[in-house]
C-alpha cells in the first residue's frame, strides 16, 4: 500500500502566507508576547521558531524571558503587566514550567481572550461545551492537516493515545466536533495494540519513542505523531515507528516536517483571532477582515467560531 506523508511544513507555509496578506491588506500588526521561564533548550529552540514566524508575518513580537527561580507571583505580576497592554493581543508562556510552579494558576491569570495557547479553563471549557474559540494550536493543526488532506472524520473511529490538556483531550473533543467517534488512551491503558488497531486514525501524544508499532495499526490507517523525542544520537523521533509504518499506513505526518510547523502556523492563527476578539468589542472597523474566517477556513470545515 502506498502510504501518502502529510506535509505539515507546506500547508503551514501556504497557510501563513494567506496570514500574512490578510495582515498586510488589513493594515494591522498583532502583538505575541512569548514568556520563557528558565534555560530549557527545546523550549528555547520552539520559542524561537514561534517568534521568527510572528516577525516574518509582520506581526509585533515579544519575548520576555525570567529566571527559573523567579516566584510565582513574579511570574503572575508579568502576566498582569502584559494584559493590561494594548499592543499585546496574544500571550503564551512556554511550558514546561519549573516544578515550584502551578501551571493551572499561571494559564488561569492569561485573559481568556488573549490565550493563544488555549489553556485557561475558560477556553477549555468553551471547548468542552462546543463552541471553540481559542483552542490549543497543536491540536487545530492536526485538525486543519487532516482535513486539508480530504481524510474523512466524521463517523470514523479515531484513538487518541495521550491526554494532556495541550494535546490529547483538545484533540479528543475537536474530533468529536467533526463527528468522528473517538476513544481516549493513555500511558496506563492496558493493550493499547487493542484499541489501536481498531482505528481508522490514530493520534500519538504520549512523548515515548516507538510506542505505536505497525503491528497495532490497520493496514491504510491514518497515523498522527505528535511525540517530539530526541535519541541519545541527536536524532528527532515521533511516539510512532514511522519506517515500519511506511507502506503499511494510508497517510502518516513525517518527523519533521509534519505537526510541528502546523501547531506555529495555527498559533500564528489563534493570534490574529485573538486581535478580532480584542478590537471587535471597541467598535474598531476592520473591513478588510470581514469574512476572514470564510476565506482560510471555508474550504475545510472546521469547528471555528467566526
Ligand atoms: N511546550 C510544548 N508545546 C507547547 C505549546 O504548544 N505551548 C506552550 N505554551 N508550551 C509548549
Amino acid at each position: 500500500m502506498k502510504t501518502q506523508l502529510l506535509d505539515g511544513r507546506q500547508l503551514g507555509k501556504a497557510l501563513t502566507d494567506r496570514i500574512r496578506q490578510e495582515l498586510e491588506l488589513a493594515g494591522i500588526k498583532p502583538g505575541l508576547a512569548v514568556v520563557l521561564v528558565g534555560d530549557n533548550e527545546a523550549s528555547k529552540l520552539y520559542v524561537g521558531s514561534k517568534q521568527k514566524k510572528a516577525q516574518e508575518l509582520g506581526m509585533r513580537s515579544f519575548l520576555h524571558r525570567l529566571p527559573a527561580d523567579i516566584s510565582e507571583d513574579e511570574l503572575l505580576g508579568e502576566i498582569e503587566m502584559l494584559s493590561g497592554r494594548d499592543d499585546v493581543h496574544g500571550i503564551l508562556v512556554q511550558l514546561p514550567l519549573p516544578s515550584h510552579m502551578d501551571p493551572y494558576r499561571v494559564q488561569q491569570h492569561i485573559p481568556p481572550a488573549k490565550d493563544v495557547d488555549g489553556l485557561n479553563p475558560f477556553n477549555q471549557g468553551a471547548l468542552v461545551l462546543g463552541r471553540p474559540t481559542l483552542v490549543p494550536c497543536t491540536p487545530l493543526g492536526i485538525l486543519y492537516l487532516l482535513s486539508a488532506y480530504g481524510i474523512p472524520l466524521e463517523g470514523k473511529h479515531a484513538v487518541i493515545v495521550g491526554r494532556s490538556a495541550i494535546v490529547g483531550k483538545p484533540m479528543a473533543l475537536l474530533l468529536l466536533e467533526m463527528n468522528a467517534s473517538v476513544s481516549v488512551c493513555h500511558s496506563k491503558t492496558k493493550d493499547l495494540g487493542l484499541h489501536t488497531i481498531q482505528a481508522d486514525i490514530v493520534v500519538a501524544a504520549v512523548g515515548r519513542p516507538g510506542l505505536i508499532q505497525k503491528t497495532q495499526i490497520k493496514e491504510g490507517a491514518t497515523v498522527v505523531d505528535v511525540g517530539q523525542n530526541r535519541l541519545e544520537t541527536g536524532r528527532l523521533v515521533g511516539d510512532a515507528d514511522l519506517d515500519g509504518l511506511m507502506g503499511h499506513a494510508g497517510f502518516l505526518t513525517p518527523i519533521p516536517g509534519g505537526v510541528g510547523p502546523m501547531t506555529v502556523a495555527l498559533l500564528m492563527w489563534n493570534t490574529l483571532l485573538a486581535f478580532l476578539l480584542q478590537e471587535k468589542p471597541k467598535a474598531v472597523r476592520l473591513p478588510m477582515l470581514e469574512g476572514i474566517h470564510e476565506r482560510l477556513f471555508g474550504h475545510l470545515n472546521l469547528p471555528l467560531v467566526p
